[in-house]
């Protein structure tokens, strides 16, 4: 199970607008299949340039909230990660779809996705391979591809993870990050340090991750390279709270389990309502899923096309007690954006196990207390000759387990992890006892709940839902009604002809424009309404035409995109006036 949802159906919706955006992606340059010239390879996408400069601007945005303006740190991570991180994770062992191969063609399909597109069932994911296949069977399910009957045809698991070699030969497997969340997790002891020990703190990443994923689709929704958003918050269990009060009053649309299961309709709650009613179980999911809210609209997210829908329990990932998901409707289906898990300690536990290290942070406290405590004095004269080399990080790892788990030294002999290998210890070897003790603090071992945001399912909503037609000058005209803070280019700058002084003048205003910080586009070729189509098509919010009037006065005309309404505006002021608006500081309409 990968954790990722699935879509849920919405009732109608269309594939055109879907289709619609492909073309216009494609034609401007936003996004494309990757070596087209060679037939294309499912489930990569290349960003063209605004593309690229869209999807720069969401996750700058995504940077500003979430990691400078919470005061959090970022890091950046290798996209390959050796063996041990994935075994630790347990992705190497669980992070499986399903799949189905169709003997007639070859073509392999996933097989919960057959039974879902075919019948009414939403949840084919949680349920087991076997079920699946009876399913598939039961239902007359045909092969997408080539249309033979797929009765019979056994369902197995497939695990997403892109394997690789770590140098030459094969002693060093190593895999493509499936989540960025892994690159943070293993170097947790070294974060701790920074943050000086002090819970909570949170770190973030903004980088690619890879799943093999066996059906690709729906565009940038379902990719086998795409890119996330993620924050790992640490914090300790037992007191801290996050600044609920910031977002208290924040409504949130919200599809639990149990309206999922009961009458299928959102509920509108404030963030309070939701923590004091139970709705939502962890305080930081629900300060998270406040805060995002008006980021998702800040972006270009239609908030009439929007949810946010708890997991149901088949469908949590294996790291996951709880887990809501962002979702926007795109073309009739529900897609998940975002996931807001609840991930407990289960990575760092797992880590401090399988590394032998510890994955806690050590709390002082106000004044030291007297307390009983387990403790091992491991005999190293009979670690030594029994465990050679690994005798070190074997009585490293029977102090950890000692902390975390003392019961297990009740037995004749004690099992732990150490360098990746297990190590079976006779207790009377380790010095275990119980002892009175005064401490001046202790052990804590951090939960985490992660925000962990899908930057290409985030740009494709931006784009679909920005996608409007309409008509002016009584000609159709179709145009991206993107925010300015996010659009690709804020400004383009056009002579309104192509002589006289006026494409001097008007490249010399997009150089000062560009000086000022601004991302400008300069045209001059074909007529003057064309230039604005061109840009209304990729969502330019703004357009500056230079006119003869500019060469008598000093002004120009400035054209906003969505009610096409023009003002002249001093050349002096021009770029002051242009970042305020792309910055929301001033409206149109108040110029
Ligand atoms: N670290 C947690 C995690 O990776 P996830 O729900 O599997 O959780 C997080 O993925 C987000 O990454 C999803 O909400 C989605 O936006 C994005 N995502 C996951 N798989 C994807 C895929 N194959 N193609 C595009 N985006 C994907």
């Amino acid at each position: 199970m990968t954790g990722e949802s699935d879509p849920v159906r919405a009732d109608g919706g269309s594939e055109s607008e879907v289709d619609r955006i492909a073309e216009l992606a494609k034609r401007r340059g936003f996004f494309t299949q990757t070596a087209d010239v060679y037939g294309g390879v499912g489930g990569f996408y290349t960003y063209g340039p605004h593309g690229t400069a869209l999807k720069d601007s969401v996750e700058e945005s995504w940077r500003d909230l979430f990691i400078t303006r919470q005061g959090n740190m970022e890091v950046d991570a290798p996209t390959i990660l050796p063996e041990a991180v994935f075994e630790a994770s347990g992705h190497l062992e669980i992070f499986d779809d399903m799949i189905l191969e169709c003997s007639e063609c070859g073509a392999t399909h996933r097989a919960d996705h057959l039974v879902e597109d075919t019948t009414d069932i939403e949840e084919a994911e949680s349920l087991p391979p076997e079920e699946v296949a009876e399913l598939v069977a039961g239902h007359d399910i045909g092969c997408p591809t080539c249309g033979a009957a797929l009765a019979g045809e056994p369902v197995g698991e497939f695990n997403l993870m892109f394997e690789t070699n770590i140098g030459p030969g094969t002693a060093a497997p190593g895999y493509l990050r499936p989540e960025t969340a892994q690159g943070i997790f293993v170097e947790f002891p070294q974060l701790a340090e920074y943050a000086r020990n002090q819970l909570p703190f949170g770190v973030g990443q903004v980088g690619r991750a890879y799943r093999n994923e066996i059906s690709p689709r729906k565009a940038l929704v379902r990719v086998r390279e795409f890119s996330q958003a993620e924050l790992e918050q640490f914090y300790d269990p037992e007191t801290d709270e996050p600044p609920l009060s910031r977002v208290a009053d924040v409504g949130l649309p919200l599809y639990s389990v149990e309206q999922q299961r009961e009458n299928g309709d959102l509920r509108e709650l404030t963030v309070r309502e939701a923590v004091d009613n139970g709705v939502i179980e962890s305080e930081w999911i629900a300060y998270y899923l406040g805060l995002s809210l008006s980021w998702y609209e800040s972006i270009g997210v239609d908030m009439d096309r929007f949810r946010y829908r708890q997991h149901l329990p088949g469908e949590l990932s294996h790291y996951a007690a709880d887990c809501w998901d962002a979702e926007t409707e795109i073309g009739g289906d529900w897609v998940e954006v975002t996931g807001f898990a609840d991930r407990g300690s289960y990575d760092l536990d797992r880590h401090a196990a399988h590394s032998g290290e510890s994955f806690s942070v050590f709390k002082q406290y106000d004044d030291p207390v007297t307390v009983e405590r387990p403790t091992v004095d491991p005999e190293m004269s009979e670690l030594g000759p029994a465990f050679g080399g690994a005798a070190e990080a074997i009585a490293d790892a029977l102090a950890e387990r000692a902390r975390r788990d003392p019961d297990a030294f009740d037995e004749e002999v004690v099992t732990v992890e150490a360098n990746g290998d297990s190590y079976e210890v006779p207790v009377e070897h380790t010095g275990f006892a119980i002892e009175e003790v005064t401490e001046s603090g202790e052990h804590v071992t951090p939960h985490v709940v992660e925000p962990s945001f899908g930057v290409g399912r985030l740009v494709y909503t931006v784009l679909v839902h920005a996608y409007r037609e309409d008509e002016v000058d009584s000609e159709s005209r179709r145009y991206l009604a993107v925010p300015p803070a996010v659009a690709p280019t804020t400004v383009g700058v056009f002579p309104l002809m192509d002589r006289d002084e006026l494409p001097d003048y008007a490249r010399e205003v997009a150089g000062r424009l560009r000086e000022a910080g601004l991302s400008v586009t300069y045209d001059e070729t074909g007529a003057i309404g064309r230039r604005y189509r061109r840009q209304d098509e990729i969502g330019t919010p703004f357009c500056v035409t230079i006119d003869y009037d500019t060469l008598e006065a000093d002004t120009v005309t400035v054209r906003e995109r969505d009610s096409t309404a023009q003002v002249r505006v001093p050349v002096g002021d021009l770029a002051d006036t242009l970042r305020r608006l792309r910055d929301g500081d001033t409206e149109f309409d108040q110029l």
